[in-house]
């Protein structure tokens, strides 16, 4: 298993490449099940968890080709897929393959809509609460959709196909509007979705849709109302860049203070996590190549952060925060709002030397001189990144092992840091 080995210490200086982001790549792939025609995606990220789903879309029996790198292409841009789902030869996702990443269980949606039936088995993916589907199910059931549960799998049935109706989440989520778009595409008649998430990747999703054919209005608003079509076609569609990335790195150079661009980011896409590490004392400003993130010597302020869904502080970036406060010059507190037991970097940051109490829902960090570097294990793909960067800031070597974690959602983190002066290596096993 890989570990990566970290000495600290070093202010970060130069240009860091964002790549497309994971979470809107995942549920676009997924969306290619919604036609015979090939659907193409550019700014595709190299991550574990995309070659994961081309394995479980290989499943159902969908082509993926992938080009990568073309002459005059840096060595950071994404890759192009085509994907072509011409036909579909099983409707059924086993548990062997959902179970390794939680994400996959949305091809129920596409699935059901297409081809009338689904067998697809309960999800597994990060260990962080309990995170059920039970929204996900009610979306499709509002449309038509008969549910079974058997043996842990979800067996969907529209042999008539779907129809349009009224879908009200009870509370945000960005999986169940994912799944209630994909199956909403072609269902019979109208479809409003209240309540529905507003993640930015949700509004690049039904982008790609209504290019593929789709009537969707209000994507990125709470209230989205969907037209049904009979068919989708093909369409080519470039992945938005990474926000979370994004965030993780201009966190990375709060910590190690420095002065670095993130080229291809875009502000808008997560303003709240800009404006907290404003608040911490770094400088931000956005360039016509993405968004300069500068410290130079002015220490770190603590701050109060709530995570909430979007367009709020994401949970996505809460433990990187988290990291950074354990070097504040003061006593912060970070609410998690999102998941129950998303605090397993807690534990990990604390053989840096952090001190962080847990109180409920609420992490209190009582801000140190310094921290001191230390073997540590990655737990979840976000907690993992956490402890990347505390070790940059923290004395000496830390080895991070189970880097696998990181691996599902961070592309080249240690060539895109040494390439910005951290020490950061690499050790295959
Ligand atoms: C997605 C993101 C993940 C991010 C999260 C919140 C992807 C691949 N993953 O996860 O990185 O942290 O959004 O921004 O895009 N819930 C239910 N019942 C359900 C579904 C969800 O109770 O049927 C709950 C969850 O347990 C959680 C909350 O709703 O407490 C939000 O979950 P959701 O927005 O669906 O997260 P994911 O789509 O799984």
């Amino acid at each position: 298993m890989d570990r990566i080995r970290i000495v600290g210490g070093k202010p970060l200086h130069g240009i860091i490449p964002i790549s497309g982001a994971k979470n809107a790549t995942l549920p676009l792939m997924i969306a290619s099940l919604l036609t015979d025609q090939t659907l193409i995606l550019d700014n595709v990220p190299r991550l574990a968890d995309v070659i994961n789903l081309q394995r479980i879309l290989g499943n159902h029996g969908v082509d993926v080709m992938l080009s990568g790198k073309r002459p005059g292409d840096s060595e950071y841009q994404g890759q192009t897929m085509h994907i072509s789902a011409a036909r579909i030869v099983d409707t059924t996702a086993p548990y062997e393959l959902v179970s390794k990443m939680r994400a996959s269980f949305w091809v129920i949606a596409p699935l059901v809509a297409r081809m009338g039936e689904a067998k697809v088995s309960l999800p597994g993916g990060c260990a962080i609460g309990t995170r059920p589907v039970d929204l996900l199910i009610m979306a499709l059931e509002r449309l038509g959709v008969e549910i079974e549960i058997d043996a842990g799998y979800v067996i969907a049935r529209a042999p008539k196909g779907l129809r349009g109706g009224e879908i009200k989440f009870p509370k945000v989520t960005v999986s169940g509007t994912h799944t209630a778009l994909m199956a909403a595409v072609l269902a019979n008649g109208k479809t409003q979705i209240e309540n529905a998430a507003c993640e930015p990747e949700v509004t690049d999703v039904a982008d790609c849709l209504n290019k593929m054919g789709a009537k969707i209005t209000g994507a990125g608003t709470p209230t989205i109302t969907i037209e049904g079509v009979s068919k989708l076609s093909g369409a080519r569609h470039s992945v938005l860049p990474d926000r979370i990335e994004t965030g993780t790195y201009a966190m990375a150079v709060a910590m190690t203070g420095g002065d670095v661009t993130l080229s291809g980011a875009r502000p808008e896409l997560l303003q709240a996590g800009l404006d907290v590490l404003t608040q911490t004392g770094v400088e931000i400003s956005a360039t016509n190549a993405g968004i300069r993130v500068r410290r130079n010597g002015s220490g770190i302020s603590p701050v109060d952060v709530s995570t909430a869904p979007f367009p709020a502080f994401p949970t996505d970036l809460q433990a990187q925060l988290m990291a950074l406060m354990t070097r504040a010059k003061g006593t912060s507190r970070i609410t998690e709002t999102i998941f129950e037991n998303r605090f397993m970097h807690v534990q990990e940051l604390a053989r840096f030397g952090a001190r962080i109490q847990l109180d409920g829902e609420t992490a209190i960090v009582e801000g140190v001189n310094k921290l001191k570097g230390a073997p540590v294990m990655a737990t979840d793909l976000r907690a993992s990144v956490s402890l990347v960067i505390a070790a940059l800031a923290a004395e000496g070597e830390s080895m991070i092992n189970r880097v696998y974690h990181l691996d599902r959602g961070f592309e080249r983190l240690e060539d895109k840091l040494v390439a910005c002066g951290a020490q950061v290596e690499r050790i295959s096993s």
